[in-house]
């Protein structure tokens, strides 16, 4: 499952990835700056936040409870924003693109 991460520069890193990984982990084990994610995805922490495109927005599972408190605590907030933790890479997700925050907080 390719992933696709763009900074805030704009710079664009395709990411390969399993299934049942979360796109936090898909991130960190490529080394993608810019996904903090300081509790090691317990939902806790909202420093692995990204602005997901609007056309993947539908493919992703609600936002949980968990989640939607967590991101109150977001930096720089967005309709598109995602806790990466929760996110949970499945099939139709290949070619999923989301950008990273300038900074996590
Ligand atoms: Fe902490 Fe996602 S890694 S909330």
């Amino acid at each position: 499952i390719q992933v696709v991460f763009i900074d805030s520069a704009g710079e664009r890193r395709e990411v390969s990835s399993q299934e049942g990984q979360s796109l936090m982990e898909a991130a960190t084990m490529a080394g993608v700056p810019g996904i903090d994610a300081d509790c090691g995805g317990a939902c806790a922490c909202a420093t692995c936040q990204v602005y997901v495109d609007a056309i993947w927005l539908p493919l992703l599972p609600p936002v949980g409870e968990g989640e939607s408190s967590m991101l109150e605590f977001a930096a720089n907030r967005q309709d598109g924003s995602r806790l990466a933790c929760q996110i949970r890479l499945a099939p139709n997700l290949d070619g999923l693109t989301v950008t990273t925050p300038e900074f996590q907080f």
